[in-house]
C-alpha cells in the first residue's frame, strides 16, 4: 500500500515509518523542515514538506502522491511545558486536530481514498465518574475544566470527524519510549507532583505498540474507535513513584490539591487526582493487537535504565 503519513517525524511517526516500511508498504512522510525531510529518508520514507494547516497544500500533496491511505500524526506537542494555560498551550495542535483533520479528509474524500486512521487521546478525556477504567463506550467528560475546553473540542471534532468519514479515530495512552522523553524530565526534576491523593488514573502506551496499532488498524474497515493503551491503568500515587525509583531521581513531592491549584492551575489537579484510565479490550479483539510492553512497569525499566 501506499500510505502517506502526515507528522511523520514526530515521536509516533519516527516509529511508524521504519514499521510500515518494513511490512513493505511505500511511505510518503510530512514534516516541516527539509533538515527533518532527511531524517525522514533515512527512516524509509519518501519526504514532503507540507504545512497541514495549508488546505490547498494538502490537496495538492495528496493528488501529487496518489496514497492508497492516510495517517494522521500531526501534533505541535514538543517542548509543551504550561499545563496551567492549557487551551493556549494546545492552541496549534487544536487547529491540526481540526483544521487539519478536515483538510485531509476533503483531500482524502476528493481523491477516493477510503483508508483515514489519526491520531487521537485516551487520557482526561473520560468522564470522572463511576469505575476508573472505561472503553471506547463509555461517555466522555460532559463538563471539562475550563482551561481544556477547547482541546477536549478539538478531540472531539477529530474523533467524530473521522469516523464519519469511515475511517479510525485511535486514542492512544501517554506515550512514553523516547529517551528525552518530558514527562522523564519533569519526574527527574522533581516538578511533577502527586496532587491530593494522586487518584487520577492515567493510561500509558509505549511508543512501538502504539505504531503497531496503527498499522493493525490500517488494515482494519472503519469506522472505528480504539484506546490505544496498555493493560494497566494506574492512579498517579502508583506510576509517578515508580518512574522516579527506575530514574533514579528522588521522590516526587506532595502538594495538597488548593496549592497545586494555585500554582498550577485547574487542569494539572484534575489530571492528577480525578482522571479515568482507558481499557484496551476492543483494540485487542477487533485488531488483533499485541503488546510487546503490556505494564508501564516493564517499559519505563526498559526504556530509562
Ligand atoms: N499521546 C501522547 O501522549 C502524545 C501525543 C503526541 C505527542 N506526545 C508527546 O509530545 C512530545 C512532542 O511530540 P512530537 O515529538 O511528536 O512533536 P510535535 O511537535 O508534536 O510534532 C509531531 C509531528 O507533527 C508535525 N507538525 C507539527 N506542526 C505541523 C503542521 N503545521 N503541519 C504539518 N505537520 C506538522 C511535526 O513536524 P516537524 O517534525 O517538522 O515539526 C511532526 O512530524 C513528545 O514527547 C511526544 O511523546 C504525546
Amino acid at each position: 500500500m501506499r500510505v502517506f503519513v502526515a507528522g511523520a517525524s514526530g515521536a509516533i511517526g519516527a516509529r511508524l515509518v521504519p514499521q510500515l516500511a518494513g511490512r513493505g508498504h511505500q511511505v510518503i512522510g510530512t514534516c516541516r523542515s527539509p533538515g527533518r525531510a532527511q531524517r525522514l529518508q533515512a527512516l524509509g520514507a519518501e519526504p514532503i514538506v507540507l504545512d497541514l494547516l495549508d488546505s490547498r497544500a494538502v490537496r495538492k500533496a495528496i493528488a501529487d502522491t496518489t496514497p492508497d491511505a492516510i495517517i494522521h500524526q500531526a501534533t505541535a506537542l514538543a517542548g509543551l511545558s504550561d499545563f496551567k494555560h492549557f487551551d493556549r498551550s494546545f492552541a496549534q495542535t487544536n487547529r491540526l486536530r481540526t483544521e487539519g483533520t478536515d483538510a485531509l479528509l476533503a483531500a482524502a474524500r476528493e481523491a477516493g481514498i477510503r483508508r483515514f486512521v489519526a491520531q487521537s487521546y485516551a487520557c482526561h478525556r473520560y468522564a470522572r465518574q463511576g469505575g476508573p477504567v472505561k472503553t471506547e463506550d463509555d461517555p466522555l467528560d460532559p463538563a471539562p475544566v475550563p482551561a481544556m475546553r477547547q482541546t477536549e473540542a478539538a478531540m472531539d471534532h477529530l474523533d467524530q470527524a473521522v469516523t464519519g468519514a469511515g475511517g479510525i479515530a485511535l486514542r492512544y495512552g501517554n506515550f512514553y519510549g523516547d529517551p528525552d522523553d518530558g514527562l522523564v524530565q519533569a519526574v527527574r526534576t522533581r516538578k511533577f507532583p502527586i496532587v491530593g491523593d494522586g487518584g487520577g488514573v492515567w493510561s500509558f502506551i509505549h511508543l512501538d505498540d502504539a505504531a503497531a496499532a496503527t498499522i493493525l488498524a490500517l488494515g482494519h474497515d472503519g469506522p472505528g474507535i480504539y484506546n490505544i493503551v496498555d493493560d494497566e491503568p494506574a492512579p498517579t500515587s502508583a506510576w509517578l513513584p515508580e518512574l522516579a525509583k527506575i530514574i533514579g531521581a528522588k521522590p516526587p513531592q506532595r502538594f495538597p490539591r488548593l496549592l497545586a491549584r494555585l500554582f498550577a492551575g485547574q487542569a494539572p489537579v484534575v489530571m492528577g487526582t480525578e482522571s479515568r484510565g482507558a481499557a484496551n479490550a476492543k483494540a485487542k479483539r477487533e485488531l488483533g493487537w499485541t503488546l510487546r510492553y503490556p505494564s508501564w512497569r516493564q517499559g519505563f525499566a526498559d526504556t530509562y535504565t
